[in-house]
């Protein structure tokens, strides 16, 4: 039930959309679901294959060039195109299209339990013949480079010729559409053949991205169960592969031809790409199609077992939930070079590039289902510190790490710095991560490791970019998360997240001693970091200027946001949403209006810092300002709805979240997923409705239920233990699974020790 997105019906204007929300991935590799054999009446489409973290560098062109803009910029590319198979019938050789004959009917399928896709087509040709079709694809999680199409044919009235013409093109470009900021403008070629060659039935094309140098490279070969006369080809010109396969079939007698392909790119693959290549396909040769897809069917049994989340009594929010999670997992990058960008590996969208969006919104959902995941999130992060710290000395400060705002190789892409590199943000964003995987894991090797120079470098940028005045340790000229309010004087977000940054540098250092206080003292060398230093740190944090308003009782964006006139809201045309398109930056700048959350978003982040009164007060006064345009926002209203115990309101929210792709709410799922509004999906249940906070001293429940539903349950991992939890009008059951040691939990503020073999059932008051 729910493990399946079907569609039954051919709409061809949905197709563009069905391309992201039926991409398959690995964190490696993304293919986008194009159908292989195009579409009927030139629809339009988003053609695309890609690599996570394989880029090209592109200039970033300004009328007006300031001091310490960048010059370039990274731009994830469209990799080679191996998704085209043709079909010919009988001795006329029809040419199976969607433009001629009659589809008989029609149906597609994303198989979240089984990690595959599979389309069905039984089609007549315009002289008769009938032909059942089916493709199954498959992108890899055990074997990373490799994607795979298993076509499928049955005649069911004719016997005779069929003919299959499969092809892979090196003539690829990006998508570009110069009307909207949130997709490429531009540079749409930038990858260019330099290999194209046939070995007996293998077929390698490979290409070079112009100035970042970086290969590419493709490997395909075909396997079939029928006696098929078979021809390969290259095209110089059209910079294509061909594979021809022609043999007798029967009425009514399946015959099946599969695709294997596998991909492989410089960044990770040492020596020779066409040798690593032939390597990687020599090692899956043994290995059957029904293998591949067993083992990829394990693969994901074993995440639902530690992922999946539940709602009792309401299909639709399932099927979303489960949608977001599964596309989560496919483009999650898993090595040193890749992270999880905007899009995911969905689409073209932001250019591949990864933002803040990782730490605050897609690296808690992995912290609870796949910890492991998690923490290569945070080791990318480590890889490009060294880009962070020339950044912050490009930015003219003296010390620290300022991470870009959205980067691929660590260089920072932003060329709109106002709402860009101004989000300083980030830094703290990186910071908070760092000790939330502590938090859950207590995983003190980690703070050595890494832990301790992230956020001593981190909290040293604050240290630079503020200083202390009469309202206490304030930080000027930043952007919040809130990107129609720019560059301005002690942003709440801001400012909150950069006092939890200095204060645990401070406890990490501590913590890391008491571990190992000799290599603490080697790095401390290593980081020339003094006493006196800490020190610093703590007074910064202790006297952090916190803007507060007595006259509403809430937390103010910054110091001059509630000097300006509010936005007329209720009379702004629904087509003029979202603003961004809309108006002018310094139109939106002038007023209390919001792209989204931003002091609410810190007040769930960190809500020891403020009263209920404050929290409660804040959150219905940026309600009524924040637009959410931005897909980042409407999760975090429903997490704190559910805070405040609105949970009307809190399911509304959750609502627009769940199912923002599957029903293209924000009009642009074409371009891709959004990935930190799917992980927003998972957090409003785990975060929202039950309340989870991790702290120091364990996990935090305050669960509730939302009237819709009779029950919802879902895993989290704490204290390096996976424990299931289920909530019910009555109760909250938590169970450890596999455990090996007792963990602590508090619910509802009372604490609580779970024994391996222990279920505890907490029942919660009306
Ligand atoms: C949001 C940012 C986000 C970016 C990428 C923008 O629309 O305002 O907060 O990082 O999208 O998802």
């Amino acid at each position: 039930m729910n493990w399946h997105i079907k569609r039954n019906r051919l709409n061809v204007e949905e197709l563009i959309n069905e391309e992201s929300l039926f991409f398959l991935g690995n964190g490696y590799l993304g293919v986008r679901g194009n159908f292989e054999e195009g579409y009927p009446d030139e629809s339009p489409t988003i053609r695309g294959t890609y690599i996570n973290a394989f880029h090209d560098i592109i200039d970033i062109p300004y009328g007006e060039k300031l001091y310490g803009f960048p010059d370039t910029q990274q731009k994830m590319l469209n990799v080679q195109d191996t998704q085209s198979v043709h079909i010919y019938l009988g001795e006329e050789e029809e040419l199976y299209t969607l433009e001629q004959g009659q589809v008989l009917n029609y149906s597609r399928k994303l198989l979240l339990d089984e990690g595959s896709t599979a389309r069905e087509i039984y089609w007549k040709s315009p002289l008769g013949k009938e032909l059942n079709i089916r493709f199954e694809r498959l992108v890899s999680f055990v074997h990373r480079e490799l994607f795979m199409i298993k076509l499928t044919l049955i005649p069911v009235n004719f016997s005779g010729k069929l003919k299959v013409v499969s092809s892979v093109s090196g003539d690829v470009e990006n998508y570009v559409n110069e009307e909207d900021p949130r997709v490429a403008t531009g540079e749409a070629k930038r990858l260019h053949l330099s290999r194209l060659l046939v070995n007996e039935d293998v077929g390698y094309i490979e290409s070079q991205a112009e100035v970042s140098r970086l290969l590419a490279g493709c490997m395909t070969r075909h396997y079939t169960d029928v006696n098929a006369e078979m021809s390969v080809y290259k095209d110089d010109h059209s910079k294509q592969l061909l594979f021809e396969y022609v043999w007798e079939a029967e009425e009514s007698v399946p015959a099946s031809l599969t695709k294997r392909t596998i991909f492989v790119d410089s960044l990770r693959h040492e020596g020779d790409l066409y040798e690593a290549a032939i390597q990687l396909q020599q090692s899956l040769e043994d290995w059957r199609d029904d293998e591949l897809f067993h083992k990829q069917k394990e693969y994901m049994v074993q995440f639902w077992r530690h992922g999946d989340v539940r709602v009792g009594g309401d299909f639709k929010l399932q099927e979303g939930l489960r949608f977001n999670l599964y596309h989560l997992l496919q483009s999650v990058g898993r090595d040193s070079y890749s992270n999880i960008s905007a899009k995911g590996l969905s689409g073209e969208g932001y250019e591949g590039h990864y933002f803040w969006d990782t730490e605050i919104y897609m690296f808690p959902v992995f912290l609870m289902i796949a910890p492991d995941l998690a923490r290569k999130l945070l080791i990318y992060r480590y890889s490009i510190l060294s880009h962070a710290k020339n950044r912050a000395a490009e930015m003219g400060h003296q010390q620290g790490a300022l991470f870009p705002w959205r980067t691929i190789s660590g260089k920072e892409c932003s060329s709109y710095f106002p709402a860009g590199t101004a989000q300083y943000h980030i830094s703290a964003d990186i910071a908070y991560s760092y000790i939330q995987y502590y938090q859950a894991t207590g995983d003190t090797d980690f703070l050595l490791d890494y832990g301790v120079e992230l956020l001593v470098e981190t909290a040293r940028l604050w240290m630079d970019v503020g200083h202390l005045n009469k309202n206490g340790f304030s930080i000027n000229n930043v952007t919040g998360p809130d990107e129609y309010t720019a560059i301005v004087n002690n942003n709440y977000y801001t400012n909150v997240m950069a006092k939890h940054n200095l204060i645990w540098a401070v406890k990490a250092y501590q913590l890391a001693k008491r571990k190992n206080s000799k290599r603490v003292k080697d790095l401390a060398e290593t980081l020339c970091l003094t006493k006196e230093e800490l020190e610093e740190f703590k007074q910064a944090a202790v006297t952090m200027n916190l803007p507060y308003d007595s006259q509403f009782g809430i937390n103010p964006q910054d110091d001059t946001f509630l000097n300006k006139a509010v936005w007329d809201m209720k009379n702004t045309p629904a087509d003029e949403f979202p603003l961004l398109l809309h108006f002018h930056p310094l139109t939106l700048y002038r007023y209390q209006v919001c792209k989204q959350a931003d002091t609410v978003l810190a007040h769930f982040l960190l809500e020891d810092e403020q009263d209920f009164e404050t929290i409660r007060n804040s959150y219905n006064y940026y309600e009524k300002i924040t637009t959410h345009d931005s897909s980042l926002s409407t999760c975090v209203f429903s997490m704190m709805a559910a805070k405040l115990g609105d949970l009307e309101k809190a399911f509304h929210y959750f609502g627009d979240s769940a199912r923002l792709d599957l029903d293209n709410m924000h009009g642009n799922t074409k371009d891709g997923l959004h990935m930190a509004n799917m992980a927003g999906s998972f957090m409003a249940i785990v975060f929202g409705f039950a309340g989870l906070r991790i702290k120091e001293n364990g996990l935090h429940f305050t669960p509730k239920l939302p009237e819709q539903w009779s029950d919802y349950s879902f895993h989290v991992h704490g204290q390096g233990q996976l424990i299931s939890a289920c909530v019910t009008s009555q109760y909250m059951r938590l169970k450890l699974i596999d455990a090996n040691r007792p963990v602590e939990v508090h619910v509802n503020g009372l604490h609580y020790r779970i024994k391996p073999d222990e279920t505890l059932k907490v029942f919660l008051a009306d």
